[in-house]
């Protein structure tokens, strides 16, 4: 069974009614005053919308969304992810952003999976650590492999961590499911490839997790948080064939750049077969921008 989905990431849905002014006092300052001044107006929640409807006309089976759903992690603001992804007429997948742990607060009170554990139901190994990720999600000859670098930072840090006990299960994961002969998807925030993310806005363990996938391997490796398109590839086992690595931008991105244009990314994926289908917001539409085979389990 082949499985067609959909990948957008970094949507940052906004709804901060009923905030009380005492939230903003921590990180959420600069943050807050981020968004008055710059991020309310580059992201349009309509770009989102249009996505959706290109999706369904596309007849993709599933939506994956690769975190910072929301901007300062709120109530109101998951709320209103809960909300529109319950709405929309497609599973979906997600996993958690920098952005979606963005003060301690909501760290501690693991506000992203009270609110949005419903798109991360899946196969965990028992009593393994690692608070629920990594998570699998079996679909056929796919599986989605879930994982979490969100951690909260200190102000004008966007860097995230997997530590050892999602590493250590990432490894095991790998192994069965690649024994298995499934078609391995591995969805992580932060970029994975060297030199991609600036010091302070980059995936603190990246060279444990190129590791892993090095020993282990995968077919894909989906990830967002730089608002850009990137593609690269990381070593697996094979000295032949590359781990493909795939950062899409902005769903909801209206920016004048072109490299910073909201887009999204259809795969096709089953047993021996993989192909990507890109859509990039033109300022009206989005419009099919490339289509490419990547390369799959033999
Ligand atoms: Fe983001
Ligand atoms: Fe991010």
């Amino acid at each position: 069974m082949a499985l067609r989905f959909l990948h957008a990431s970094d949507i940052h849905l906004l709804d901060l009614r009923g905030v009380r002014p005492w939230r903003y006092l921590n990180k959420r300052f600069t943050g807050a005053i981020n968004l008055a001044l710059k991020r309310g107006r580059s992201h349009d929640h309509r770009v989102f919308d249009a996505m959706l409807a290109a999706g369904a006309g596309l007849g993709v089976d599933r939506l994956v969304l690769t975190g910072d759903l929301t901007n300062l992690a709120l109530e109101p603001e998951f709320a209103l992810v809960q909300r529109t992804l319950a709405g929309i007429g497609l599973p979906t997948t997600v996993i958690p952003g920098n952005h979606d742990a963005y003060t301690r607060g909501s760290e501690r009170a693991r506000r992203f999976e009270a609110y949005l554990g419903e798109f991360m139901a899946g196969e965990r190994l028992p009593g393994a650590g690692g608070d629920g990720y990594p998570f699998v999600q079996r679909y056929g000859d796919v599986a989605l492999i879930g994982l979490s670098t969100a951690i909260a930072t200190p102000i004008l840090n966007a860097t995230g961590r997997l530590g050892d006990a999602q590493l250590q299960q990432l490894d095991r994961w790998l192994a069965e499911l690649g024994a298995a002969g499934l078609t391995r998807i591995v969805l992580i925030h932060h970029p994975v490839l060297e030199g991609v993310a600036k010091p302070h806005h980059a995936l603190r363990d990246r060279s444990e997790f190129a590791a892993v996938i090095a020993r282990r391997g995968a077919e894909l490796v989906l990830h967002g948080h730089e608002h850009k398109l990137i593609e690269g590839e990381l070593p697996g086992p094979d000295a032949e064939r590359g781990v493909p690595v795939h950062g899409i931008s902005s769903g909801t991105a209206v920016s004048e750049k072109p490299k910073y244009r909201a887009r999204f990314a259809v795969y096709d994926a089953g047993a021996g077969r993989l192909t990507r289908t890109l859509y990039q917001w033109d300022g009206a539409a989005f419009e099919r921008v490339g289509e490419s085979e990547l390369r799959a389990r033999p």
